[in-house]
């Protein structure tokens, strides 16, 4: 789904600019943010520089870029970082670096950007950007945990190619996806999932490998027909955004949904069931916790045809044959190492509860959230109803929410057993 741009009418951000190869696109970010209305003011450390000129992003702006505290050609402004702080709706850390972030985390101000960010009174958002192995690190993680705690907002950096030629997360999230962030943090219309991760008190899952399945799958009768399910994949999202929020690395394989990607995660597209199973087996070893929310076909086409198949001219039937799909939490149940978190969904009509502990011990699950299509406002809209079942025969029910409440419910009591499970 296309969103439409912000407006940003009026708004006053202070973008600061840090010193990551990302910072060129710090460049398109002003762009964007005046194109949507926004004020700009932006603040670059001395190494930002060696990237970036400040002539581009003052003259982007319409305004000057200020770096040091104390200029060269003192004019009594060295307070700057005070009234900035105070003008701005809304600061921006875009690049952030990992020096940034830890000297942010811990309130050093050695710098402009550094003393305004501890002057604000505002909203403060902070895109990382850095090396795969710098973003992993224990100590960049625990500085960004760190930031959320006191309130920060912190996008995750994505998934890709990174400058070093190592593949992995590191990227600083493309400027469009930032600016939609900035437009939610200054309306106040923070997304759920992003709002409580700023919340003290949510379990982080930093350093955890977590996979999510979403979305409906698409099992090809010719080239122009599927067997398929209503399933929107929004439950799927939320969980995987939900827990990109709370540190841990992502890897989203999804069905065919409207849903934008969402960043700061690997995000594999598939069709098919077949195609899913190999996805989800592919990273089943490294992955602690497994949320399988698609709606995976049971059955596809034995025989799909490679040309389209033409109407009959009887009456008759018209017979598919179909057969079984791979059953890949079953899969996953088999192969569970120690340790491992498995949680599964079903949705179902009749006798759920007794069907859906069937499933979590058949699958060898850790938890299943079932939902019942005849209860009002559970199934495929956007709010759901789920009662938690787990393997130690925890009946938990939850109430009527949209779905990023659900998801983020169902990490916290996940979370919640796990800690009790190991103290
Ligand atoms: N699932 C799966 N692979 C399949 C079918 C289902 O991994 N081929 C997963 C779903 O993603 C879900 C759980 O198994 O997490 C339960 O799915 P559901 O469709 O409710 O149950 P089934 O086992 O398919 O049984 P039935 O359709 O008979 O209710």
């Amino acid at each position: 789904m296309s969103v439409p741009p912000p407006d940003l009418t009026g708004r006053q951000v202070v973008l600061g600019v840090t010193g990551s190869i990302a910072a060129y696109k710090a460049a398109l970010l002003v762009r964007l943010l005046k194109k949507a209305g926004a004020e700009v003011r932006v603040l670059m450390t001395p190494d930002a520089e060696r990237f970036v000129s400040p002539l581009t992003l003052g003259t982007l702006s319409e305004n000057e870029v200020l770096t040091e505290i104390f200029p060269e050609n003192e004019d009594g402004s060295w307070t700057k970082h005070v009234t900035l702080g105070q003008w701005a709706d809304l600061f921006v850390v875009a690049p952030a670096t990992a020096q940034t972030i830890a000297k942010l985390a811990h309130g050093f101000c050695d710098s402009m950007l550094t003393a305004t960010a501890l002057s604000a009174r505002c909203p403060l958002l902070v895109c990382p950007a850095m090396d795969r192995d710098m973003y992993r690190h224990a100590a960049t993680q625990d500085n960004l945990d760190r930031l959320r705690e006191i309130g920060y907002a912190v996008m995750p950096a994505e998934h890709g190619e990174l400058a070093s030629g190592l593949v992995g997360q590191g990227r600083m999230p493309e400027p469009e996806a930032i600016l939609e962030r900035i437009a939610e943090r200054v309306d106040g219309k923070n997304p759920p999932a992003a709002g409580r991760a700023s919340e003290p008190g949510a379990p982080p899952l930093t350093g955890t490998e977590v996979l999510v399945t979403a979305g409906p799958t698409r099992e090809p009768i010719d080239p122009v027909r599927v067997l398929t399910n209503p399933s929107t994949g929004t439950m799927g999202y939320a969980l995987a955004e939900a827990a990109a929020q709370r540190g841990a690395s992502v890897t989203l394989v999804t069905g065919p949904t409207a849903l934008d990607p969402p960043t700061g995660m690997e995000v594999v597209q598939v069709e098919t069931a077949a195609e899913m199973h190999e996805a989800v087996q592919a990273r089943r070893e490294t992955a602690d916790y497994v949320f399988m929310a698609a709606a995976v076909a049971d059955y596809t086409p034995a025989d799909p045809s490679s040309s389209k198949r033409k109407k009959a001219d009887t009456d008759a039937p018209f017979v598919l044959h179909l057969r079984r799909t791979p059953d890949i939490l079953e899969t996953l149940g088999t192969h569970k190492r120690p340790g491992q978190v498995l949680v599964g969904f079903a949705l179902e009509t009749d006798n759920a509860l007794d069907n859906a502990r069937r499933k979590l011990d058949h699958k060898n699950l850790d938890w299943i959230a079932v939902n019942n299509l005849r209860d009002e406002g559970a199934g495929f809209g956007p709010t759901n109803r789920i009662t938690l079942l787990g393997h130690d025969g925890t009946v938990e029910e939850l109430p009527l929410m949209p779905k990023a409440d659900v998801a983020d419910a169902l990490l916290n009591r996940v979370l919640a057993a796990q800690s009790e499970e190991t103290s």
